[in-house]
């Protein structure tokens, strides 16, 4: 998720997670129109590190790191895919034909790609060859109304080693409940065009049961987080139970240094805002805290005022 699942918050999830039960992580989006620049190729790369100890996490917890990349040219797929190759050691490329946001599918790129199936088959090709890596696709149902089996056939003519497929069309955008019928309908067409392809659900998973209940309803191979790890970064760990404020505020502060310690000023410092309420929530005190904590405009301001707040809650 853009802004979101960086290298910093990556590790973050990990740490808190338990083995077994997190098989893939993927890096933000990534532009391939960005990668093939000189200049511009400085302006994205941060999208794609991976640091050190999330490494570690990732081997240590044996989960698969992906990057995703967008766009609509096939050379620059095939070139910035062999980049990425090249140059970092991911163990898998996913491109994003599923974001609804106005300015990429005015550049038709993304959802745009859903009614471009040769321009999209072409895409996954390019990727292919460029990086020698497993593909996958990201994609919602359609345009303006669900087109899950047309659209699924179509991609399963490619190469594509999995579909991840979100239960929104791309006028939905995130406004109307997920529909996971629609991931049983695509499970049934790869059924029968493609059984070897994996088929991943997504789409308001809450909980981790809840996760394996659409799972086994659908009968996908697995479900995709993405919002739920928001109200719950602990999501992915065996022990679900409710987390003391010392261990909300231990973990906010792990990833403030953590941030500050990877981006220096190469990244806002207000794009860290967003995760507060992740930490600071259900607790006496909670939103005072946030308050101030918004009001912050670096980390050593942000992990001051967490820091009298555990000074004062002491005495
Ligand atoms: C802040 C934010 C950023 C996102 N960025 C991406 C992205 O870069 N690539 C992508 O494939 N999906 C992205 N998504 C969509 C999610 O991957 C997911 O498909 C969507 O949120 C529905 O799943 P959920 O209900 O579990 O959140 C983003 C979603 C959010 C909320």
């Amino acid at each position: 998720m853009e802004d979101v699942t960086d290298t910093v918050f990556r590790e973050l999830i990990m740490s808190v997670s338990d083995p077994g039960r997190l098989n893939l992580l993927f890096t933000e989006f990534t532009s391939v129109d960005g990668l093939c620049h000189p200049v511009g190729r400085s302006a994205v790369l941060h999208r794609l590190l991976v640091n050190e100890t999330e490494q570690h996490l990732l081997d240590k917890l044996n989960i698969k790191l992906i990057a995703q990349i967008w766009g609509n040219d096939p050379e620059k797929f095939y070139s910035a895919s062999k980049y990425i190759a090249d140059e970092f050691d991911f163990d898998g490329i996913d491109i994003n034909m599923g974001c609804p946001v106005n300015k990429v599918v005015k550049q038709n790129t993304c959802s745009a790609l859903i009614d471009q199936p040769a321009l999209a088959l072409e895409i996954i090709d390019a990727t292919i060859k460029g990086s020698g890596l497993p593909v996958s696709v990201k994609t919602r149902t359609g345009i303006k109304t669900h087109s899950t089996e047309r659209w699924i056939s179509q991609l399963l003519q490619s190469e594509t080693k999995a579909v991840t497929l979100h239960a929104r069309t791309q006028k939905m955008q995130s406004l109307y409940p997920a529909e996971w019928e629609q991931i049983a309908i695509a499970v049934r067409v790869r059924d029968t065009v493609k059984p070897d392809v994996k088929l991943i659900g997504n789409g308001d998973v809450e909980s981790w049961e809840h996760g394996i209940q659409q799972i086994e309803e659908s009968g996908a191979d697995g479900a995709m987080v993405g919002r739920a790890i928001f109200s719950n970064p602990w999501f992915f760990s065996d022990t679900q139970s409710q987390k003391s404020v010392d261990e909300k505020l231990d973990l906010l502060q792990k990833h403030i240094r953590l941030f500050a310690d990877t981006w220096q000023s190469g990244r806002n410092f207000s794009i860290l805002k967003r995760f507060f309420k992740i930490y600071i929530h259900g607790f006496a005190g909670a939103a005072a805290l946030r308050a101030s904590l918004m009001e912050s405009f670096t980390a050593e301001d942000a992990l001051k005022v967490i820091g009298e707040f555990r000074k004062s809650e002491a005495v």
